[in-house]
């Protein structure tokens, strides 16, 4: 029996984008798969039902639920939807491990096999599965153009017949994927572009680019290639610079992030005081706490003249592009495991041994199950 992929319509509020878009869906069923999908579900991503081909139609994502041997989502699955899966069935998607504990307990009750996109290793050989870094690079490009369209100001030098305009002075803080992609889109919309990250081999990336880096004197290598906390001695010397530095930015977009931890707090209150009337900033680490102090998630805080912009789910805005991207990292995920129409999953990959959240009734991920 070919194996049953369901897809549904995203239900979250604000979520447009799909699980699965159409090339992708063709390509599962290139492999043997049947493709089941809820009708309407790339409607809102610009993927109109008539798109899809080699698939098959469900009405409700009841339908869905009930006939998926694998679910393919972008938000987590409700726990009333976990609920009507089939046994043994496989999610495959965002798991918010951390926040949705009702659902991984949900999950590991059901004993459903689930694989959380957030946990495959950013190895190479998983980087075309790597979801974070595909929207985060959709989360970094929006944020200037955020910044741009909130700003009174040009991006760009511009010498017009009515004397010369200064070009905008744009610092991004967090030079990973959203930061990276964040530096290039204010370049090429013409700012002068600033960067700062703890890692130092950001450096060189960052100039590749464009951008300054702003030198601080602080490293913070971490295990994996990610950042480590910082300690409070160090915290104050990166402080110290980069106050200087947000005073003279007209747009601050901050991306900082260390894995598993709050969002680092990097402009302060007083900071955001030093910076002129008019300036902005985005923070897209607004949902994990923001690396402001004033962000609120999903809100703009104007103070003192200086709007702090805390975006949540930017890819969604960007929900082409994005589910285009994100479809592919579970193309890439799971095809390996589906071998003449049937799914078989080697636990000794480190790829799908680490992305598991939920197996068999119990809690894989560690972190996951020592908040369970
Ligand atoms: P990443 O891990 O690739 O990059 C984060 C960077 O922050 C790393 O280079 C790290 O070295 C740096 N960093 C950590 N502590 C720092 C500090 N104290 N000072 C300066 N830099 C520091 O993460 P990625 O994928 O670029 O995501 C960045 C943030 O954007 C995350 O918080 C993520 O959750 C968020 N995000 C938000 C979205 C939205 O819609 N608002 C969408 C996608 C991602």
């Amino acid at each position: 029996m070919p194996v049953t992929i369901g897809v549904l319509r995203e239900a979250a509020p604000q979520e447009s984008r799909v699980s699965l878009v159409p090339e992708s869906a063709a390509k599962f069923a290139t492999l043997g798969a049947r493709v089941l999908i809820e009708r309407g579900a790339g409607v809102a991503a610009q993927f109109p039902d008539a798109l899809y081909k080699q698939v098959e139609w469900a009405d409700t994502a009841a339908a869905v639920l009930d006939a998926a041997d694998i679910v393919l989502t972008v938000q987590p699955l409700t726990t009333a939807q976990i609920g009507a899966l089939r046994p043994g069935a496989v999610v495959v998607g965002y798991a918010q491990a951390h926040a949705k504990l009702a659902e991984v307990r949900a999950l590991r009750d059901q004993k459903v096999t689930s694989f959380a996109m957030e946990f495959v290793p950013r190895i190479s050989r998983a980087q075309s599965m790597d979801a974070l870094s595909s929207q985060a690079a959709i989360a970094g490009y929006k944020a200037v153009l955020i910044a741009a369209d909130n700003l009174q100001k040009f991006m760009p030098m511009l010498t017009t017949a009515a004397g010369t305009i200064r070009p905008s002075q744009v610092l991004v803080i967090g030079a990973g994927v959203a930061g990276l992609q964040a530096i290039a889109t204010a370049r090429r919309l013409g700012a002068v572009v600033e960067a700062y990250d703890v890692r130092s081999a950001t450096r060189e990336q960052v100039k590749s680019l464009g951008a300054k880096f702003v030198d601080v004197g602080v490293s913070a290598e971490g295990a994996g290639g990610y950042a480590r906390e910082l300690t409070a001695e160090e915290k104050a010397k990166q402080q110290e610079v980069l106050d200087a530095r947000i005073a003279a930015a007209d747009a601050v977009i901050s991306t900082a992030s260390v894995p598993g931890r709050p969002a680092p707090k990097i402009v302060s209150r007083s900071a955001v005081e030093r910076m002129r009337a008019g300036s902005v900033v985005v923070d897209i680490a607004a949902e994990q706490g923001g690396n402001c102090e004033l962000t609120r998630a999903g809100e703009t805080v104007v103070h003192q003249g200086v709007k702090v912009i805390g975006p949540v789910n930017l890819p969604a805005q960007l929900a082409y592009n994005a589910s285009e991207m994100y479809s592919r990292n579970l193309f890439n995920f799971l095809s390996p495991a589906l071998k003449g129409g049937e799914l078989s999953i080697d636990w000794n990959d480190e790829v799908f041994a680490q992305a598991c959240l939920t197996h068999e009734g119990t809690v894989r991920h560690e972190a996951t199950g020592k908040n369970i």
